[in-house]
């Protein structure tokens, strides 16, 4: 007897998890394979969640999450990003965005609705999708347009089954920043065609230059057909916190609402606490972290630039740097096993986020400037020799 079911069989392991394990068998590896912040929470909201543990706010809380959570986050969206959510039925408390996205797909996709995602993209939706009975339709993003999403491809992969568009802005692997004219013509495909957009917002304050976030949910006629997931986790360094939310509509956002009473009742609630104090107490924490990305992204991009076989373009937003490698010859997978193996630096392939992430690396800079300073000398030495190996071939 197979005890495991066909769905499940059908979801992979990330290639993520790959790398981070062939990296274990070496003494000596940098790792640029972290997708999360190398900081820790700030000290106010550890104290504010110590605090609500010493309370006795230990206990669950309403499925959706505990009300001043609720409040605090759509004071937050109104003031960051012009978005009105009321705090009664249109935002619900889920376990990072990751949960928030699930129960989404969940309560949404019915067996064969297809979601268009554009590649590369954050590994987990396709398998997401897939988990909830969708089928994920990708969409190639270019290095030569900046890898912004293109509308006409997007109308094109539309069919009778096609249900949402997924956008990521700013996104993870590619570090792109949509703009407000890429957005209103998503939008308006949504309306033609009568579809839901699911926006991943988790980065949208790790953003650099003259780079804009917006929200697709702000444009008009927007707000009740979008989904805006955001967390804890990037823009306050709390990941292990797992406190993200979803906000939308009030019968979709009731709907996720039920199946967190089924799933895991609520977020742990003195994180939930550490969340409003995350929201209220101040920006310096995470003016200071971006400042750090910014710095480190300026940095790579400069010594990126001097190095043979390689584009890069500077990322707009996100701590990640999605570099062509196409120029080597060398399928992703090699490039980073061979990178790996000759000079102990652990990459993520760009395969890892779909097939259209082929021949392009991503590496992330969430790690410390003495770290990426090593790093790219040990690149450099790579591409190097590899101009040396080949010219004698
Ligand atoms: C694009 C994107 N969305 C969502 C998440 C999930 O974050 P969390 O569940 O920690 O909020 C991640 C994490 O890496 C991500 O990169």
């Amino acid at each position: 007897m197979n005890y495991i079911s066909d769905n499940t069989q059908s979801i992979k392991h990330s290639k993520i998890r790959k790398m981070f394990n062939k990296a274990l068998e070496y003494d000596n590896p940098i790792s640029f394979t972290i997708g999360e912040p190398d900081f820790t929470a700030s000290d106010n909201v550890v104290e504010a969640t110590i605090r609500a543990l010493k309370e006795g706010k230990s206990k669950y809380s309403e499925n959706a999450g505990i009300k001043p959570l609720r409040e605090a986050i759509s004071r937050y969206l109104e003031r960051e990003c012009g978005l009105l959510y009321n705090s009664v039925d249109e935002i619900t408390v889920t376990t990072g965005a990751m949960g928030g996205i699930y129960q989404a797909l969940k309560v949404t996709l019915n067996p064969g609705d297809e979601v268009i995602v554009s590649e590369p993209c954050w590994t987990n939706y396709a398998q997401q999708i897939k988990m909830c009975g969708g089928v994920p339709v990708s969409v190639p993003v270019d290095f030569e347009n900046s890898f912004s999403l293109d509308p006409e491809k997007i109308e094109r992969s539309i069919t009778k089954s096609t249900k949402a568009i997924m956008i990521n802005s700013p996104c993870n692997p590619t570090g792109t920043v949509l703009s407000e004219e890429v957005l209103i013509k998503v939008a308006n495909i949504a309306k033609k065609y009568d579809l839901l957009v699911f926006s991943d917002e988790v980065y949208k304050h790790i953003i650099f230059d003259e780079a804009k976030h917006i929200s697709i949910a702000s444009l008009p006629d927007m707000k009740e057909r979008t989904l805006v997931f955001d967390s804890f986790s990037k823009t306050f360094a709390m990941t292990g916190f797992r406190v993200g939310y979803v906000a939308g509509p009030s019968e979709i956002i009731s709907n996720i609402t039920k199946l967190q009473e089924n799933i895991a009742a609520c977020v742990a609630m003195p994180c939930q606490y550490g969340a409003v104090e995350a929201l209220e107490g101040g920006k310096e924490h995470l003016n200071m972290m971006v400042e750090q990305y910014e710095k480190r992204r300026n940095y790579i991009s400069e010594r990126l630039s001097k190095m043979p076989y390689i584009k890069y373009e500077k990322s707009k937003g996100t701590f990640y740097a999605f570099i062509s490698i196409k120029d080597t010859g060398m399928t992703s997978e090699e490039f980073a096993m061979k990178l790996l193996e000759k000079e102990q630096v652990v990459v993520v392939p760009g395969d890892a986020f779909g097939d259209f992430g082929e021949g392009y690396i991503r590496i992330s800079f969430a790690t410390s400037m003495e770290n990426i300073k090593r790093g790219m000398d040990r690149i450099e030495s790579f591409l190097v020799n590899l101009k040396v190996w080949k010219a004698e071939a």
